[in-house]
């Protein structure tokens, strides 16, 4: 650690473990109301809509906090000064924990605007805003205060701000659900394929340059390649979400053809990693970083990319919209993209801030590698389940609830996965926790 206010990362870091903990717990929850019928009082309570609603949101929420600590952590090194004022980032961390505690709770007594992601009520969207706000004042002036600026600076602010400011469009209620749609989209769609983009490049490129010694220009070129195409390609890959919500048809086309061409960045990245590998001049010294980096590559590659690809063409997603084909693609990309991103840079901070030169990395790998094969698994799990809801509901023309009892096989595996899955969570949040030096370096 070279700079004293980036102590505040390291607990935006465990609170967002914390988070991911409880969500993964709400997760299989979800599972068991799928494998096995729940009794009727437990549902009247606790349905699977308010289950489903915190564990997705408990997801965004652990996601943002990850990425804001990140922030913290990467700015002063990148700008050479200490964070404009750390004081902030705490009343500012301290405001949005406090609020996703409210909003959760809230959810369990139907206290919701009940769009999907986007369940948290507006007085507390609020409270969002004005957190999201300091968070910008404060990264904003130690960049200004420091007059020093890089690529992966502004790529970063860049995409912070854009965060920010696309969250805008999900606060109003419109009537006309047409719109309303639509400019849920615009939060849901150009986050992940947009906004959270630009932060996982930026991200990248810091840890990339960090822990491989390769040359600033080297990575930053990429950069600018990669924010062009994200941009191109993602929004207007938006129209993948307009197909059936009663927009203008051209939208089949321009969605379509779009959206299949995202993927191309992502393989830019992929192989501009790759070569980054050859390339390196330093030897790594402690290779689990390097391994998420590679998995977070591989894995958001496949989640979003080959994923996302095969329901992306308008006459395959006419088959599978809103299946748990979507379901499938959903957990491997946000797993693959943005939960290895964040263990990413938590992985490689959490050393520094703890002094700590060479890590025992045995636990960590032991998470790494269960999570991962976990998921992927899950992935297709999820997948054949929605294959076969896609077939009994779609072609044969059978109803929801037949179609689920073909399904519900699926869904028990998924479970016994995603135990596992959990397993190796506990393994990488508890290394995280107590992380210790190397023996040879004790
Ligand atoms: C890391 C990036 C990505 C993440 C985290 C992500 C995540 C998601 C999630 C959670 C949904 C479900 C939304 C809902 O209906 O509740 C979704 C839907 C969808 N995604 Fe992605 N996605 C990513 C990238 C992509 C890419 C690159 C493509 C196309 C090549 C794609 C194609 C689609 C399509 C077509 C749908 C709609 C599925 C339907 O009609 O039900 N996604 N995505
Ligand atoms: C490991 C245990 C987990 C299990 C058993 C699980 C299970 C589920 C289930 C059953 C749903 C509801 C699907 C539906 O509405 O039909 C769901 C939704 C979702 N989960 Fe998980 N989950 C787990 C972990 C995760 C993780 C680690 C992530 C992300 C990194 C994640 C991301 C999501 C997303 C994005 C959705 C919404 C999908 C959509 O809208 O299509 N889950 N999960
Ligand atoms: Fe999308």
């Amino acid at each position: 650690m070279e700079y004293r206010s980036q102590k505040i990362a390291h607990w935006y870091f465990k609170i967002a473990l914390l988070l991911f903990v409880l969500q993964v717990i709400v997760g299989l929850w979800l599972a068991v109301n799928y494998s096995f019928t729940v009794p009727q009082w437990i549902v009247d309570k606790f349905s699977f809509a308010t289950a489903r609603a915190i564990h997705t949101n408990l997801l965004v929420l652990w996601m943002l906090l990850g990425f804001m600590g990140g922030t913290y952590y990467i700015v002063p090194e990148e700008t050479g000064s200490e964070i404009f004022s750390p004081k902030l980032a705490w009343i500012q961390l301290v405001a949005l924990v406090a609020t996703g505690v409210v909003a959760l709770i809230g959810f369990v007594f139907g206290w919701t605007q009940g769009r999907p992601l986007l369940e948290i009520p507006r007085p507390l969207d609020l409270v969002i805003v004005i957190g999201a706000l300091i968070f910008l004042f404060n990264v904003g002036m130690t960049m200004i205060k420091a007059k020093k600026w890089t690529a992966i600076q502004g790529t970063l602010l860049g995409g912070m701000l854009f965060l920010a400011l696309l969250y805008l469009f999900g606060i109003p209620f419109y009537k006309n659900a047409v719109i309303d749609w639509y400019y849920w989209w615009w939060v849901i769609h150009l986050w992940v394929e947009g906004a959270w983009e630009l932060v996982t490049a930026a991200i990248l490129a810091f840890v990339l340059i960090k822990l491989t010694g390769v040359e600033r220009q080297v990575v930053e070129k990429w950069l600018y390649v990669e924010l062009g195409l994200f941009l191109f390609t993602g929004i207007v890959g938006t129209g993948h979400h307009y197909y059936w919500i009663g927009a203008p048809s051209y939208w089949l086309w321009f969605g379509g053809i779009f959206s299949a061409l995202e993927p191309l960045p992502i393989l830019l990245m992929m192989i501009d990693t790759m070569m980054h590998v050859k390339q390196r001049k330093l030897k790594i010294k402690n290779p689990l970083t390097w391994t998420i980096a590679i998995g977070c590559a591989v894995l958001h590659m496949i989640g979003a990319g080959v994923l996302g690809f095969m329901h992306t063409l308008p006459q395959i997603n006419y088959y599978t919209h809103g299946s748990q084909v979507t379901v499938s693609h959903g957990h491997l990309a946000f797993f693959g993209a943005y939960a290895l991103l964040n263990l990413l840079i938590f992985y490689f901070a959490v050393p520094q801030l703890k002094g700590i030169k060479v890590y025992d990395d045995r636990r960590g790998k032991i998470g790494f590698w269960t999570m991962s094969t976990a998921m992927t698994l899950m992935a297709i799990t999820f997948g054949i389940a929605g294959v076969i809801q896609a077939y009994v509901e779609r072609v044969l023309g059978m109803g929801y609830m037949t179609a689920q009892s073909y399904m519900q096989l699926w869904f028990a595996v998924t479970l016994v996965l995603g135990v596992i899955f959990f397993i190796g969570l506990l393994f990488t949040v508890a290394d995280l926790f107590t992380m210790r030096p190397a023996k040879a370096q004790k």
